[in-house]
């Protein structure tokens, strides 16, 4: 249980990566954490690293992309502790396929989890949410989402949808005093980048963390990072179609 006055936050894909690292950053800051993932040995891994840091966390093994999972995983969490202070949605990944590759299935699998991961549990919690009548809901999608890029259909397709969606729900849950943060990490280096073959900019797992923890305790509603990238994207965002796929590409063979 919770030490009375300590903000209550539920992560998803804790088990490593930004999660995990995310994790340990707002444990030392105070937070209760509940840690969510599938692979339990990892979980456990973070779990103690966070209590032997004098932190306080748990665990809840859960696929986010059962919708059942996500609603007993919630509703857990609201029993032993009353309230969720910030649900944080950042289980997350995707397969880097060449077009003529590319199948329905990837497709799927790919919102299954990018986007209806989030999607289960902002429903499962939203109603708690409300009633408490304050809370913070985090997304990380990527730059990855705003535009497309090579090998990367079901991935940035996958983050657009959810930038959107949280867009819409930061507009419609603002005045109901809920407050939302999107975020969009272009490169840090985690192991999942690392199989990449180009990361341009990529930012340091830890410096990645701090960024995004103070962005939430500051609720920002929205931060991409490393700034410079950010920037990039956000003019190439406004290219004509034809210098924009030259542009990638030339970038891409690099
Ligand atoms: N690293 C980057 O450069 C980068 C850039 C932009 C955006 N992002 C986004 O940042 C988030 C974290 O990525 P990361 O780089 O830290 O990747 P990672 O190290 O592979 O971590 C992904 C996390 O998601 C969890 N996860 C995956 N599928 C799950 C499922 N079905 N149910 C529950 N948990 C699941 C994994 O845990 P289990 O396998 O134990 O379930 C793991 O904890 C993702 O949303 C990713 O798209 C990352």
């Amino acid at each position: 249980m919770a030490e009375p006055g300590k903000p209550i936050t539920l992560i998803t894909g804790a088990s490593s990566g930004i999660g995990a690292a995310l994790a340990r950053r707002l444990a030392r800051d105070g937070d209760h954490v509940i840690l969510v993932a599938r692979r339990l040995r990892l979980l456990q891994e973070v779990s103690e690293g966070i209590v032997a840091s004098g932190g306080s966390c748990e665990i809840a093994v859960c696929d986010v992309t059962v919708g059942e999972a996500a609603r007993s995983c919630v509703s857990e969490a609201l029993r032993r502790h009353g309230r969720i202070d910030r649900l944080i949605l950042n289980a997350g990944g995707g397969d880097r396929t060449p077009a003529e590759h590319l199948t329905g299935e990837e497709m799927r699998a790919a919102l299954e989890l990018n986007l209806f991961g989030v999607v289960n549990f902002i429903e499962a919690a939203l109603p708690a949410l409300l009633r408490q009548g304050n809370g913070q809901i985090v997304a990380i999608g990527s730059i990855a989402g705003y535009r497309g890029l090579p090998r990367a259909a079901s991935y940035g397709a996958a983050k657009a949808a959810l930038m959107n969606y949280i867009e819409s729900l930061r507009i419609d849950l603002a005045p109901k005093g809920i407050s939302v943060t999107l975020a969009a990490p272009g490169f840090v280096a985690t192991k999942d980048t690392k199989k990449q073959r180009a990361k341009p900019m990529a930012m340091q797992l830890d410096r990645a963390a701090d960024l995004l923890a103070r962005s939430i305790l500051r609720k920002r509603r929205y931060v991409a990072f490393p700034r410079l990238l950010a920037w990039i994207a956000a003019i190439m965002r406004l290219l004509p179609v034809g210098l924009y796929d030259r542009l990638i590409r030339a970038l891409d063979r690099r």
